[in-house]
């Protein structure tokens, strides 16, 4: 039997109501360009509950004016076809009118100081973007777990911070960052590299590695040592280097010892990619007061 896939809300609900007898409902929400870790998101889900549904939603919502919303990859019979093979119950692919029917939504949901941090530095909006699809997607599907990559940390923080912030009943899972065999994180965007940038980008695992290694001597020479590596790369251009106190997401100075995470952002050509990783710093040597 071919997956199901549903495009209105009021299908949707019906839809999720009949897969509700079998026990827990996980969602996993995508914006479609599978790859691989999505799929991992979808083995996750399968692990969290006994009915997976996935959506693909492009959402405009998330993107600035002068993003790449008509740009992102649509590919919907090939996301089919690897949401088929990976046994997903069902797809909710609405489009932007099912979404937003009165266009663009007036009620949105605030990120607050971390959406305008970082990514949301950055991207205006975006932030806010995101928080009120999930906000809807959670609405709509009423999922037991819903579930999100460590790839987009902030997103993933956001998320954690929403959901407890404003009592949603869903449990959030957060299924590691998966790589390349060279160690590029797996991204949509990543098809967009030429394979001249497709090699440069390898700089962007390599720094996380420098940074963990530096991370003994303190949080300035975790920076130092990642945006030693990416310099180093011709044609990179670095939007920043990052450490942050996973539980706040504040910037954290060499006073600072414990779990961080290192959070880089780069431009390849007109790719822009994202990696991140744990490290654990440690306080560095103060200078001696006269
Ligand atoms: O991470 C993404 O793909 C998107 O931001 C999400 C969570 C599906 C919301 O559109």
């Amino acid at each position: 039997m071919s997956i199901e896939v549903v495009y209105e809300i009021p299908a949707t609900r019906a839809a999720v109501r009949a897969l509700r007898d079998r026990g827990r409902v996980a969602l996993v929400p995508t914006m479609g360009a599978l790859h691989d870790g999505h799929l991992a998101l979808v083995a996750a889900a399968h692990e969290s509950a006994d009915a997976v549904v996935a959506s693909v939603f492009v959402n405009p919502l998330q993107f600035g004016p002068n993003e790449d919303f008509q740009r992102y990859p649509r590919t919907f019979e090939a996301d089919r076809a690897a949401l088929e093979a990976a046994e997903v119950d069902l797809v909710f692919a609405p489009g932007v009118d099912d979404m937003y029917p009165d266009g663009p939504v007036t009620v949105r949901v605030a990120a607050g100081p971390v959406g305008e941090l970082l990514e949301g530095a950055v991207r205006p909006g975006h932030f806010d973007g995101v928080l009120t699809v999930v906000a809807k997607l959670i609405s709509i599907v009423q999922p037991d777990v819903v579930l999100f990559g460590q790839k987009d940390a902030q997103q993933v923080f956001l998320v954690q911070r929403m959901v407890r912030d404003l009592d949603l009943p869903v449990e959030v899972r957060v299924v590691p960052i998966q790589r390349e065999g060279d160690g590029l994180a797996r991204s949509s965007r990543n098809r967009y590299l030429s394979g001249e940038e497709r090699a440069a980008a390898r700089a962007m695992p390599d720094a996380l590695a420098a940074a963990a290694q530096a991370a003994p001597q303190g949080a300035q020479a975790a920076a130092d040592a990642a945006r030693a590596v990416l310099s180093a790369v011709a044609g990179v251009a670095v939007d920043y280097v990052a450490i942050v106190d996973p539980a706040t997401f504040d910037a954290v100075d060499d006073r600072y010892r414990g779990p961080a995470l290192v959070l880089l952002a780069a431009r390849f050509g007109g790719t822009r990619l994202l990696d991140n990783a744990a490290v654990v710093l440690r306080e560095a040597p103060q200078p001696e007061r006269p």
